[in-house]
């Protein structure tokens, strides 16, 4: 089967109240359109046509470089009018698809097995049964149960407003079906639009057959109008891949204080407390434990490793048992080796932390190279950054940095060095040497306070 997709997202979404185009609010942090296109793309599509208008440019800029082929509908006429606008580069002998770029959830089961009903004498049409049909078109059947027509809420009598069975507005059709019959559509109706629902009635005329399929959830086939829904369905989705990762052994301690805008992959004897954010890729090796309110982004973090509450970790590699935070924060670069310790107030970048090293309290670390077991005292600053350029700082392994120590890069301390309190250190510090670089204290006697004037 030759499968054309087309998914609809000329829309304004003014019901956003924003200037943002509907399709570009984001789930999880992807855009709703690219949510449709990653699902569709498992039905192994030969192409796929997005119909857009409000917004074009910033909707096709956002998606650059993806396989997608781009309909432009000027001006939005109704759902029927945009599907036209994409069937010149639609092949005859195609079955073509219709899906919604602000529908982001559909499972990509649930649509194989709508284009499973779909053959030369039957079109497929995704409905679903809802407590309140309020707003949406009405699926109406005959006395044998066949689907008729549709009807548009603003179009229905008071009967046909009481039916449950309503349009999810996902159709299967063949193209050449959808060729002769998009043509004839007509705009009088309510709202003066091409409505793709009256190609129903039409189908029915010439003896095509309605085959309707529903989904298995019904937020499946939910759409975003207002922030309320996207809220909703966000919610639903966390849940979702929140229960996932229990089934494959993550504790997480409470789904709904957790949220996953990614890809998070664990081994065995992990947790997660409350109120964590994983952005991007994140790979957790065996027993890792993460407290709560911890935002962690495109990171891998090794065995037994812990990072304690509060902490915000960013393109870094923690090796297995390091122990993190609280409070601590790993900018991009930061790369821990094994049962390293990284304190309080610690803020590190592009820093290589050797084996069984600790920078415990209040440090700034960046650019920096520091061996195995090297000791950073509290409130250690590496002066990495002249105003222009970004110079190293290389530790070497057993070195000791007494407390308040500024490291006035590029500066170098050989293996087993120690550096007094309170230095400012400019010169490289040779192996074994104590440095110490302060102002020398003066004690002096019979010092008179000052008095008031
Ligand atoms: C449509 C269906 C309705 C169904 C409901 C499900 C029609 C006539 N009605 O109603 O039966 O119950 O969806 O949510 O199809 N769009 C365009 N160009 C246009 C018009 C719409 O791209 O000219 C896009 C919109 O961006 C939107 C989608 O199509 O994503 C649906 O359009 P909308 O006008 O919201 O349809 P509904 O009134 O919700
Ligand atoms: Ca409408």
């Amino acid at each position: 089967m030759k499968l054309h997709l087309v998914i609809l997202g000329a829309g304004k979404g003014s019901r956003m109240k924003s200037n943002l185009p509907k399709v570009l609010h984001t789930l999880a942090n992807k855009p709703l359109l690219q949510h449709v296109v990653d699902t569709s793309t498992q039905l192994n599509p030969s192409e796929t046509h997005v119909v857009i208008g409000h917004g074009a440019e910033q909707v096709k800029s956002q998606l650059d470089g993806q396989q997608l082929s781009w309909v432009l509908q000027e001006e939005q006429l109704g759902t029927g009018h945009a599907v036209a606008q994409a069937m010149p580069g639609i092949p005859d002998d195609a079955v073509v698809l219709i899906l919604y770029g602000d529908v982001p959830l559909t499972e990509a089961s649930s649509l194989q097995a709508l284009l499973a009903k779909v053959d030369d004498s039957n079109m497929g049409l995704m409905t679903i049964n809802l407590s309140d049909p309020t707003g949406y078109g009405r699926i109406v059947r005959n006395s044998e149960g066949a689907v008729q027509c549709i009807v548009e809420e603003k179009d229905a009598d008071p009967v046909q407003k009481q039916i449950n069975e309503v349009n999810t507005g996902i159709m299967a059709v063949q193209a050449k079906q959808l060729k002769s019959w998009l043509p004839a559509l007509k705009a009088n109706n309510a709202q003066g639009e091409y409505y793709l629902t009256d190609i129903i009635a039409m189908a029915m005329k010439e003896g095509v057959g309605i085959a309707v399929e529903q989904p298995s959830h019904s937020w499946e086939v939910e759409g975003v109008n207002t922030l309320v829904q996207l809220e909703n369905l966000e919610r639903i989705y966390q849940r979702a891949q929140a229960h996932k990762l229990l089934l494959a052994g993550v504790r997480i301690m409470d789904t709904t204080r957790f949220d996953l805008r990614g890809e998070l992959v664990a081994g065995n004897g992990c947790e997660i407390d409350i109120n964590c954010i994983f952005n991007g890729r994140v790979e957790l090796g065996n027993n890792v434990k993460i407290g709560p309110n911890c935002v962690i982004t495109d990171c891998r973090i090794g065995d037994n490793s812990e990072i304690l509450p509060n902490c915000v970790i960013d393109e870094s590699s923690i090796a297995s048992g390091a122990i993190i935070g609280p409070f601590a924060r790993l900018r991009p670069g930061t790369q821990l080796a094994d049962n390293t310790k990284i304190g309080n107030f610690v803020e590190t970048k592009k820093t290589l932390v050797g084996k069984g090293s600790k920078i415990n309290h209040l440090s700034y670390v960046g650019d920096t190279t520091l061996g195995e077991r090297v000791n950073i005292g509290a409130g250690t600053i590496t002066c990495n950054y002249d105003g222009v350029n970004k110079y190293q700082t290389i530790l070497e392994d057993d070195v000791f940095v007494g407390s308040n120590t500024s490291l006035v890069a590029p500066v170098k301390a050989g293996e087993n060095a120690t550096i007094g309190a309170g230095s400012v250190i400019t010169k490289d510090i040779e192996p074994n040497q104590l440095a110490v670089a302060r102002g020398k204290q003066r004690n002096i006697d019979g010092w008179e306070k000052p008095k008031k004037d």
